[in-house]
């Protein structure tokens, strides 16, 4: 754990420089708008030890797969987004020395990343040749309202000197990826030049195509008017831009604003990209950079008003919580359906940028009940477009008639990791994308959904579960051999409870959504027969498996196994570890954990958080006691469901500790990994902690339950939510409850059971 940062309600602020921070402070730092994002890398230069990282949504390339030995059905790559071209470049030389804060004295150094705003804000004084001091101050920010464009300001004034000042704007095309399989680099250059005040670079992906476009403009002001400068052009190979100079006096603020249009082939003609980036930099600086943040400023307004949340008398927990929030909706705009959310979002390569089961176990729930329905109806849309990639998937794998398996990790619907005990084994994650349909219906009430798209994918998924499972004569029952389920410390297993409970609830709920549309629908359901090839035969097998599935179950501790064969396993407590030894991931080796008991991340505990409404406080509670010790939370997903699930059984203590290791995760780098970039589809494990844990959000049957409690630690908290196109906000203290409609219709909920009604524009508050 490490604590370098500033504690502040809205920011999250670095004071002094040290270089051994400045890559995690680059993943931290980041900033993005869902098109794209970017590391917070320096504009100028910068040799001290960095990870250069520029991000383009939905650009991806599929880098051959690297494994010692090859096992049939292994995908032939792993798609991986990009480290894009560079558009920040600014290099900056002072009286002939070069600005480098690898090189020179570095004074009263801030970072500030403004999360209120959505900008990334960076002040020093350097001292160069021994006494030559400049005061520099550099803005920049991705614009949420003009989304193509990113834009820089860049200040520098000489505090103790009159001299000459150079400024090289520049864009980067000879670009690598840190996790490159064979080292190769994944661009071709296809046009780079430069001209008076303008640079353009196009770079196309190899392999896959991908052509992207960067456009960059600037101007150069001198206190706030525009300067007089010589200038010359530079147009290298990969690397184009303009070479500044100016004189400049003591006191005086010499900025470089850089205004850069960024076009890719997702949006864009080949043929149209070079024009249309060239416009979405004149329109940039014609608009200004004052405007241009304005709008931005304003985006981000719109995006708190709905997705924050409130803590009083705890910063830490503040800021954490805003933290988590700023990066989601930095990352994911719900604006694209080819798009989602990866582990890192724009903050690192780990992960490959690519789509996991988080999007559907974390990030739903999320943007479920922040953003408008249509958002988290692209993700679904998302799925549903790959569905035939997924019955291909499956096929590779023996399956036939259908059946789909999502893969573990796509960018594009097709398989594209190459673990077998992960790709071929950790099935549960079609479980989570059947789930998320149910979980946004019930939410939204868009029943037709399912007529729309939802029954071809409850369909490929179930006719998966139906070969996938098997019937054992021995135990009389249907059984699904050979997985591994959320814990990945335990591979190839038999009976996994996670994956067993959320097979099974696939096939009831798809047998439940066929009959709802055969009944509201008849037509439809007719057409949907047809093209799905489905005969209404195929659910007797499901029925029978439903109502034959086996769960693995201790009688004598009346818990659920995760497991069979859990308890030939010695049983030890993740306190009896040695803390020397923890993470055991870093410390032991694979054998010795696959051995252990050790348990990685929710596993049956998430189905328990999953299926909730299934099971007794009392079961819920002997569950959590038993796994709970049995935990190592070495996965950022797994203490946000231990803390919900912590808050439900009245352990707020433990609740609340659970939820401090999910909230500043990376703020604080608890696993020392913040360098490699941040925990983005976690955070919303998070924000799932307050809303669903502290404020007792559920929603069964389409209605809205909330069942507030609350750490001892705050003095009061507040959320905003949706439910069926509905905004309330829920202020929470330990006296009270107030429920504040910021709807156009009445709101009729339970609060701590009991059905409350509130009216438009209306709040009632209800005593503890
Ligand atoms: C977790 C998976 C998760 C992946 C990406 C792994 O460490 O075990 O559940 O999908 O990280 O976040």
């Amino acid at each position: 754990m490490k604590q370098y940062l500033k504690y502040d309600e809205w920011s999250v602020i670095e004071d002094g420089f040290d270089p051994n921070n400045h890559e995690a402070s680059e993943s931290i730092f980041s900033i993005g708008n869902g098109k794209m994002g970017q590391r917070a890398n320096f504009e100028e230069k910068y040799s001290g030890k960095s990870l250069q990282g520029n991000y383009i949504a939905g650009v991806y390339y599929p880098d051959k797969t690297r494994v010692g030995w090859w096992k049939n059905g292994y995908p032939e790559y792993f798609a991986k987004v990009l480290n894009s071209p560079n558009w920040i470049g600014i290099n900056v030389t002072i009286e002939g020395f070069e600005l480098d804060l690898a090189q020179c004295a570095v004074e009263n150094f801030t970072r500030t990343l403004n999360m209120k705003e959505g900008f990334l804000l960076r002040e020093f004084d350097a001292v160069l040749d021994g006494n030559k001091k400049v005061h520099v101050k550099a803005k920049r920010f991705v614009s949420l309202a003009d989304t193509e464009n990113g834009v820089i300001s860049y200040e520098v004034t000489p505090v103790n000197f009159s001299g000459h000042i150079n400024f090289t704007p520049y864009i980067d095309g000879d670009i690598k990826n840190e996790d490159s399989n064979y080292d190769e680099k994944f661009w071709n250059i296809l046009n780079a030049e430069a001209s008076e005040g303008a640079a353009y670079l196009e770079s196309q992906t190899k392999k896959s195509d991908f052509r992207c476009g960067f456009a960059m403009r600037y101007k150069v002001l001198l206190n706030g008017k525009d300067a007089k400068y010589k200038s010359e052009v530079i147009q290298l190979n990969k690397w184009v831009g303009n070479h500044v100079e100016l004189e400049v006096k003591q006191g005086e603020t010499v900025s470089l604003e850089k205004y850069v249009g960024v076009t890719s082939s997702l949006n864009y003609k080949n043929e149209d990209l070079k024009n249309k980036a060239g416009e979405l930099a004149d329109y940039a600086i014609n608009k200004g950079f004052n405007q241009l943040f304005s709008d931005h400023k304003e985006k981000w307004a719109e995006k708190w008003v709905h997705s924050d949340i409130r803590i009083k008398g705890d910063v830490a927990a503040q800021q954490g919580i805003r933290f988590n929030i700023f990066h989601l909706n930095q990352t994911y705009t719900g604006e694209d359906e080819r798009l989602n959310v990866g582990p890192k979002g724009f903050t690192g390569e780990k992960y490959g940028g690519t789509t996991y089961w988080d999007t559907e176990a974390y990030c739903i729930p999320f943007f479920l009940m922040t953003s408008p329905a249509d958002v988290t109806r692209q993700l679904l849309v998302y799925r549903y477009k790959h569905l035939q990639k997924a019955i291909e998937n499956a096929a590779k794998l023996g399956f036939t008639d259908g059946a789909a398996l999502y893969p573990m990790v796509t960018a594009n619907g097709e398989e594209c990791h190459n673990e077998w005990e992960i790709t071929f084994e950790e099935i549960h994650r079609n479980g989570a994308i059947a789930y998320a349909i149910h979980n946004y219906i019930r939410h939204t009430g868009d029943k037709k959904y399912l007529e729309e798209y939802g029954l071809d994918v409850l369909v490929g998924i179930s006719r998966f579960w139906s070969q996938r499972a098997t019937f054992s004569p021995a135990k009389n029952k249907y059984v699904i051999l050979g997985v591994t389920g959320p814990n990945e410390y335990e591979n190839n297993i038999n009976n996994n409870w996670y994956t067993n409970k959320m097979a099974a609830w696939c096939l009831k709920y798809t047998m439940e959504s066929l009959n709802w549309v055969k009944e509201n629908n008849p037509t439809r359901y007719n057409e949907l027969l047809k093209k799905l090839n489905f005969k209404a035969e195929e659910t007797e097998r499901w029925t029978d498996i439903v109502n034959n599935m086996h769960f693995p179950y201790n009688e004598e501790l009346q818990v659920f196994m995760q497991q069979d064969g859990f308890m030939d396993k010695e049983q030890v407590m993740a306190d009896d570890l040695d803390p020397a030894q923890r993470p055991i991931n870093q410390y032991w080796s694979w054998d010795r954990i696959l051995r252990s008991n050790f348990i990685k991340q929710a596993d049956t505990l998430q189905g328990i958080y999953v299926l909730e409404e299934e099971f007794s406080k009392e079961e819920i509670e002997r569950n959590f006691n038993f796994y709970e010790p049995r935990t190592v939370h070495e996965s950022s997903l797994s203490p946000c469901v231990h803390s919900i699930l912590a808050t439900k059984i009245g352990r707020i203590d433990k609740a609340y500790e659970m939820y401090l290791r999910t909230s500043r995760l990376d703020l604080d780098d608890y696993n020392a990994e913040a360098h490699e970039g941040l925990h983005i589809t976690s955070m919303a494990g998070t924000w799932m902690s307050i809303v669903e844990g502290f404020g007792g959000k559920r929603a069964y049957d389409e209605k809205l339950y909330l069942n507030p409690d609350i750490p001892e630690q705050w003095e009061e908290y507040a959320f905003r939510i949706t439910f069926k196109g509905n905004d309330l906000e829920v202020r929470v203290s330990a006296s009270e409850v107030e429920i504040i409609s910021h709807a156009q219709n009445t709101i009729e909920l339970y609060l701590y059971n009991n059905l409350i009604t509130v009216e438009p524009q209306q709040s009632k508050t209800i005593s503890r």
